[in-house]
């Protein structure tokens, strides 16, 4: 993926693509990003890309023309899929947006600075426009910085284990489990002693020593099940009673936590199912009503 950045601030840009995913992104010629200075598209020798605004009203407006300038030298070197001004009143970014964003080839973000861009940038230059939140930034720097991470992360390839952005919170319309690490015990914080109760057996093991898996007959039935679609918006008390259905899912449950609680009991589910999907035992496909959960080759072996 191209990312074309156009900035008054490059500086301001530096840091965060040289340091963890997103330079290793780049290092990995998974983004070409680049990074364009506004001043040098402007025709004064004062490097001048704002002026003041018509009417009188308080504080200086990008001027078009550097703007417009840099934005057709870009264009009539590539086709680009999305040129995207960043402000607080464009469509608030959240995860599914991300999720499009980053199928594209190549996009061009614009940070806009001061009072934001005279409007004809908006009007005739721009296809989309991308707020991080409601509240106010100095410039569009920091909310490009926030839309890149964001998209880039989902590149397959950049996170050393893909599926792990797909069990983080959001992709699904559900949030990401709590996680816990050592110590157990902090200060007398404690992990939940379900976590502690046993470990479910570690499929990757298994499968290293060619053993059959305990998770075996879960895979199977979602193999005999035509369809097990949980849809979006679904409250939670469905959702839960939907897992509770998958019958060695239960199995699976009261032998490793047979202590656990019921209400830790949906959580143990998810626990189970979002790892066989990492390890590919599973396959979750997205559909824009909801997910569908399918044994790894889908419907077809049993097509042939
Ligand atoms: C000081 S702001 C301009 C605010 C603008 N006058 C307004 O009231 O909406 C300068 C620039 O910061 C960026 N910016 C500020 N807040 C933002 C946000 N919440 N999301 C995305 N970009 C933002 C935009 O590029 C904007 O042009």
């Amino acid at each position: 993926m191209r990312i074309d950045i156009i900035t008054a601030l490059p500086d301001l840009l530096k840091s965060p693509f040289e340091t963890s995913m997103l330079k290793k992104s780049i290092d990995l010629k998974l983004v070409d990003l680049h990074i364009h200075n506004l001043r040098d598209f402007s025709k004064d020798n004062y490097k001048t890309i704002d002026d003041n605004q018509f009417g009188g009203g308080a504080g200086m407006v990008m001027m078009i023309e550097p703007i417009d300038k840099c934005i057709n030298k870009l264009k009539n070197e590539r086709h680009y899929d999305e040129i995207i001004y960043l402000s607080p009143d464009g469509e608030k970014l959240n995860q599914k947006i991300s999720n499009k964003l980053s199928l594209l080839k190549n996009i061009i973000v614009l940070c806009g600075h001061y009072k934001g861009v005279d409007q004809r940038v908006r009007d005739y230059l721009i296809t989309k426009e991308i707020s991080i939140g409601d509240y106010v930034l100095t410039g569009g720097e920091l909310a490009a910085a926030v839309l890149c991470d964001s998209i880039i992360r989902l590149i397959p390839g950049v996170l050393s284990n893909e599926t792990s952005a797909l069990t983080d919170s959001f992709q699904d319309d559900l949030l990401a489990p709590p996680i816990y690490t050592r110590p157990r015990d902090y200060n007398g914080w404690k992990v939940p002693d379900v976590l502690l109760s046993g470990d479910f057996p570690k499929i990757e093991k298994l499968e290293k020593q060619g053993a059959n898996t305990p998770y075996d007959d879960l895979v199977t039935w979602f193999f005999n099940e035509s369809k097990f679609e949980i849809l979006n918006g679904v409250s939670e008390k469905e959702y839960q009673k939907k897992l509770l259905s998958i019958e060695p899912l239960n199995k699976l449950l009261k032998e490793y936590h047979p202590e656990a609680l019921k209400e830790d009991i949906y959580f143990l589910n998810e626990f189970v199912l979002w790892g066989l999907v990492q390890f590919k035992k599973l396959s979750k496909v997205e559909y824009s009503e909801g997910i569908e959960i399918q044994d790894p080759y889908g419907d077809y072996i049993k097509n042939i």
